[in-house]
């Protein structure tokens, strides 16, 4: 209760008097043969005099936007000073498990991890964020996160803003809470709304056509945004690529990780001023964000409140006039080539930030893989939701594609590829997924709610994907490396061209989990029923020989 009269306090101080005045902090933008992100604590001014204790990357409060090309190597170095764990997640992008950063990949303190992937994933949005087990929310609070924007040739042959700071924005909206000392209360809502770190902002654009990257990075809170005149706006592009033409909405429901850019057009309104805004009282009873629980929710819940106000300057020397017709067509997997459909459903009772939900009745547990995926595979993924609040589905990995909300269409804004889906309660979400490059390699990756408070508290699992036709080492015989069958439950036979004398199997987390003489023999047969399912890598070795293939135990 005392924290909530503090709060209360400087809510009046500093929220119900608010004048949007403070100029919009603008990242500063990277592009680096090898970035260097120094994980840190700081303390930032976000109220004048008030100084608030920080996590920061590179910076007081949140990092850098890092400029990406596609078809390029990016290095990243992460060097944690901070006196707990970390790690650092690159939200979006298609990269090997191993640099992928989810919580296995640990960077402990005082330890630089050296980061390497080739950039494959198209022109768009993308973040970073830490996500160490049980302590993301926390940290990401503090202020560790930032944008990445990867630029290609494709969407540099169209006419779009694309001046970063002046006609091309990035917007990264947070809720936080402050307490009277001026550090922060952590939880799920705030009451103060933050756009790249500043509250109660205000920029100034040019009369012109200009490009808005919006980034919910909030713990919790889902944002219905839009502007103060009413307009429609084309959405340009969603969290994993440009859609293949603008999709006008005055409505874009923003939940947490999710990105979206948009076309603003100002042509015309020098001098005049516009809200970008958050229709919170639009929002369903069992969104976050919305007014469904007083008590656990904040002064911002349930009700419509500014985000950023834009004062409209003259127009730059080359400026963007038009709004394309069309972008870039867009590349979703073939659903005739779908091998396997998976079924998620979240349960579980509770609110934003308490409670306990479930993804298939299981919580997190780093020990072990929930699914086994074949590379190369296209595979439909069905959410749905049995819960009782609405839940952002991410996976890791890379990118999807919606076929249909409770089997309709889904709003043409969500037709490009996404990794964020918010979940209504009693919705099923359909999306195809192809998963190609990368096998996991020891190094799964995650998919959860992102919902921080929900995912820290364990709604989350992990998949791995294998590699069917596993390269072996030379010499190699795979091919005539035979088991049956497999799937097995217990016994597993197998048949190598060779004589093998000792055998090993590896779970997807790279782990052996089982090794074994033989008696120099071409052929036996070993029991996995002790094993967890999922699929495994047996190697054989005889001599100078060896091969390897996956098994699978179900
Ligand atoms: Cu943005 Cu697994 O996270
Ligand atoms: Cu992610
Ligand atoms: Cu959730």
């Amino acid at each position: 209760m005392r924290t909530s009269s503090l709060c209360i306090s400087l809510l009046l101080a500093f929220a119900i008097k608010a004048q949007f005045n403070n100029p919009l902090a603008i990242p500063p933008a990277l592009e680096e043969d090898t970035f260097h992100l120094v994980v840190d604590e700081q303390v930032h001014e976000f109220y004048p005099g008030v100084f608030t204790p920080t996590y920061g990357a590179s910076a007081e409060y949140l990092g850098p936007t890092l400029i990406l090309h596609k078809g390029d190597t990016a290095r990243i170095q992460v060097q944690n000073e901070l006196a707990q764990f970390t790690s650092m997640h690159w939200h979006g992008l298609h990269l090997p498990g191993e640099f992928d950063g989810g919580p296995p990949r640990m960077v402990m303190p005082g330890e630089t991890w050296d980061v390497k992937f080739a950039v494959k994933n198209p022109a768009a949005t993308y973040w970073y964020h830490p996500h160490p087990h049980e302590l993301t929310a926390e940290q990401a609070t503090f202020g560790v996160a930032g944008m990445i924007i990867v630029r290609d040739d494709a969407e540099a042959a169209l006419d779009l803003p694309r001046t970063y700071g002046v006609d091309d924005i990035p917007l990264v909206v947070q809720d936080r809470r402050f307490l009277a000392n001026g550090s922060f209360f952590f939880g799920p809502f705030g009451d103060s709304v933050l756009v790249n770190g500043t509250p109660r902002p205000f920029i100034e654009l040019p009369a012109q056509v200009v490009r808005l990257r919006l980034l919910n990075g909030s713990n919790a809170r889902v944002y219905n945004l839009g502007f103060d005149d009413g307009r429609s706006f084309p959405v340009i592009a969603g969290d994993g690529g440009l859609l293949s033409a603008p999709a006008p909405t005055d409505r874009l429901r923003l939940s947490n990780g999710e990105r979206a850019e948009v076309l603003l057009d100002l042509t015309g309104m020098q001098g005049d001023s516009l809200m970008l805004m958050s229709f919170g009282s639009e929002l369903p009873s069992t969104i976050p964000g919305s007014s469904y629980i007083l008590w656990e929710s904040s002064a911002l819940s349930g009700i419509d409140f500014p985000v950023l106000r834009i004062r409209v300057a003259a127009p730059t020397a080359t400026p963007v006039t038009e709004v394309p017709v069309a972008l870039v067509p867009t590349s979703p997997p073939n659903i005739s080539d779908v091998s396997v459909t998976r079924n998620k459903s979240f349960s579980g009772t509770g609110m934003a930030g308490m409670g306990q939900f479930f993804i298939n009745g299981l919580q997190f547990n780093m020990d072990v893989v929930n699914d086994s995926v074949m590379l190369g595979a296209t595979e439909i993924w069905r959410v749905e939701n049995a819960s009782s609040i609405a839940h952002p589905f991410h996976i890791h990995g890379g990118s999807f594609y919606l076929l249909d909300r409770n089997d309709n269409p889904v709003p043409a804004w969500e037709e490009g590829a996404k990794d964020v889906v918010l979940v209504e309660v009693a919705e099923h979400v359909r999306f195809m997924m192809k998963f190609e490059d990368y096998t996991t390699d020891g190094w799964p990756y995650m998919y959860h709610c992102h919902n921080l408070m929900h995912e820290d508290d364990g709604m989350m699992l992990q998949y791995v994907v294998v590699d069917p036709n596993v390269a072996v080492p030379a010499p190699t015989d795979s091919d005539e490396l035979s088991v049956f069958p497999s799937p097995t439950q217990n016994i597993l036979s197998f048949s190598a061209p060779f004589p093998v004398e000792e055998l090993s199997v590896v779970d997807g987390l790279g782990r052996e989990v089982m090794r074994q003489q033989v008696p120099k023999v071409p052929g036996g047969s070993i029991d996995m029923s002790s094993l967890r399912p999922g699929a495994y890598v047996l190697m054989l070795h005889g001599g100078a020989r060896s091969a390897r293939t996956v098994v699978m135990r179900n």
